[in-house]
């Protein structure tokens, strides 16, 4: 689906469909709304009398213009309630809306734009959120079928986001890029999680960041087996040793060149590419998903596409630890001591707390860029899905800065995160008789919490945060944006608009130091 943003009155919108947002008991009451009704002879004052069609959120109507407009149909979608609209509700109900233009096979769709302004919504706020539901809720993932899709399931061919008022044209560009950038992202991340294990290994993971990495302009930098083993990644190894495919450490940078000019964002994420549990081998129906176990690591690489492409300026790495856990004569097992990079030493209790020990390395390795900020983000803890379920993922943070900072994030991105603690206590429990620490508790108390604490051991730098996804790697329903099965492609709109925000605010903390001195 090609997106494109126009300025255009309501009589020259040439398509087949032409979507209408509406407020709740408002259908009647915008100026567009007004322009349609009486072209269409009061069709809209009759839809609304009858009460047909509200606008309540979700709801939709369908009106044949016959000859009266160059588009042929009026699609009329229900925002819902004027007080609780927020750009989520525009990324919906777009879903919703662009679903509906591929039932009825329509070539070429037209969303009329409309900004909030009570609300705080502006034309490009609204464009970026249509572009994005629009592009996210038309994903499918037609997988390695020999077969091609039916026709049915082809959206539109083109999307136009019209502005009534040639002025708003620009803003409307500005926000339909964004919108872009951020879809892609996600649906990077989607497509790499949805791969099976046997095709997206570590190095199949890292080649696909190479060659993003050539599309965008990022840095990229593989390393293998020999140079973790020189970096004493002890952990990762560890984890890797049990598998055929051999492990890849990716590093993916955004303004290497400008590092010592900018604040530096670490991102890190869980590269699983199959967790059996290893010789703590999980039971059949808990291997279910586990092709799924790198779902960080998509987000991470997704939220880099989509920083490249927004071309914040600010200096991002992001890092992806990536290995299969298996068993096999090779691989590690329970009671084994072994080293990280910053030379701590783990017992391990379970080979099934595996993610941890990637990203310990991980962490580890960042502490060379001198961070301003890390944040890692893992498929971690079964724990944190018996904990917030598939509402949203846990989040530790050392500041609160960070934690806000976001919360933030994950509230405009829609990606919800949601504050759990690192109490001292926790600490006791991974408390080792044979070495620095132990990998697991081994018993069933604040799993999530737990599993952050362990990590806490590996961080040198002013603020860092983890998020535990767990939940959210996929099978999400009732959101129209989402496929209901499958990956999600959470984190990586959440990790790009936490880049996108930091960027904004030390844009605006440099120009007022130099406008004060
Ligand atoms: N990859 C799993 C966590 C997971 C579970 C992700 C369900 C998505 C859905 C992780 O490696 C794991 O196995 N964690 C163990 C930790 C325990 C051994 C301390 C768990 O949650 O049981
Ligand atoms: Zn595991
Ligand atoms: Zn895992």
């Amino acid at each position: 689906m090609n997106i494109r943003s126009k300025a255009q009155a309501i009589l020259n919108i040439e398509c087949d469909v032409l979507i209408l947002f509406v407020i709740e008991d408002q259908v009647t009451l915008s100026d567009s709304a007004q322009t349609l009704d009486s072209l269409l002879n009061g069709a809209l004052t009759a839809v609304s009398e009858l009460g047909d069609f509200t606008g309540k959120k979700g709801q939709s109507h369908l009106l044949y213009t016959r000859g009266v407009l160059p588009a042929s149909r009026l699609l009329l979608v229900g925002v819902g309630q004027e007080n609780a609209i927020t750009t989520d509700t525009l990324r919906r109900t777009a879903a919703t809306a662009v679903r509906k233009a591929r039932e009825m096979r329509t070539k070429i769709a037209a969303v009329l734009l409309t900004d909030f302004p009570n609300q705080h919504i502006s034309i490009s706020q609204a464009a970026q959120a249509v572009a994005e539901g629009s592009l996210l809720g038309g994903y499918e993932y037609r997988g390695q079928k020999s077969t091609e899709a039916p026709p049915e399931t082809g959206l539109p061919e083109t999307l136009d986001l019209v502005v009534v008022d040639a002025v708003l044209e620009g803003e409307a560009q500005a926000g339909l890029s964004t919108g872009m950038a951020f879809a892609a992202g996600g649906i990077i991340a989607r497509d790499l999680a949805n791969l099976p294990p046997n095709i997206c290994t570590p190095a199949y993971l890292a080649q696909h960041a190479r060659d993003m990495a050539e599309s965008t302009g990022l840095t990229c930098e593989i390393l293998e087996e020999q140079q973790m083993r020189a970096l004493r990644m002890g952990a990762l190894l560890a984890v890797a040793q049990g598998s055929a495919a051999s492990p890849r450490f990716i590093i993916l940078e955004h303004n290497a060149s400008h590092a010592d000019q900018m604040d530096t964002l670490v991102l890190i994420g869980k590269g699983v590419t199959f967790d059996t549990g290893g010789y703590s081998i999980k039971t059949s129906e808990g291997m279910v998903g586990m092709k799924g176990d790198m779902a960080g690591a998509a987000a991470v690489i997704g939220a880099m596409g989509t920083i490249a492409a927004l071309n914040l300026p600010l200096h991002v790495v992001g890092l992806v630890p990536a290995a299969d856990n298996m068993i096999s004569g090779n691989a590690y097992r329970p009671q084994e001591v072994i080293t990280a990079g910053n030379g701590k030493t783990i017992e391990i209790i379970s080979t099934d707390a595996e993610g941890r020990l990637l990203l310990a390395d991980a962490l580890v390795f960042a502490t060379k860029y001198a961070p301003t900020a890390v944040v890692d983000i893992a498929t971690l803890t079964g724990a944190c899905v018996i904990a917030l379920g598939k509402a949203a993922a846990g989040l530790f943070a050392t500041t609160d800065t960070l934690r806000d900072r976001l919360l933030q994030a994950g509230d405009a991105a829609a990606e919800r995160v949601w504050p759990l603690p690192m109490f001292a206590e926790y600490d006791k429990l991974l408390e080792s008789d044979t070495a620095d620490m132990k990998n697991s508790s081994g018993g069933r108390f604040a799993g999530a919490s737990v599993g952050a604490v362990f990590l806490k051991n590996f961080i040198d730098y002013p603020a860092w945060a983890h998020i535990d996804m767990a939940g959210m790697m996929a099978d999400i329903e009732g959101v129209p944006y989402i496929p209901s099965k499958g990956a999600s492609g959470y984190g990586a709109r959440l990790l790009a608009e936490f880049a996108r925000q930091w960027a904004e605010q030390a844009m605006a903390a440099t120009s007022s130091n130099t406008s004060i001195g």
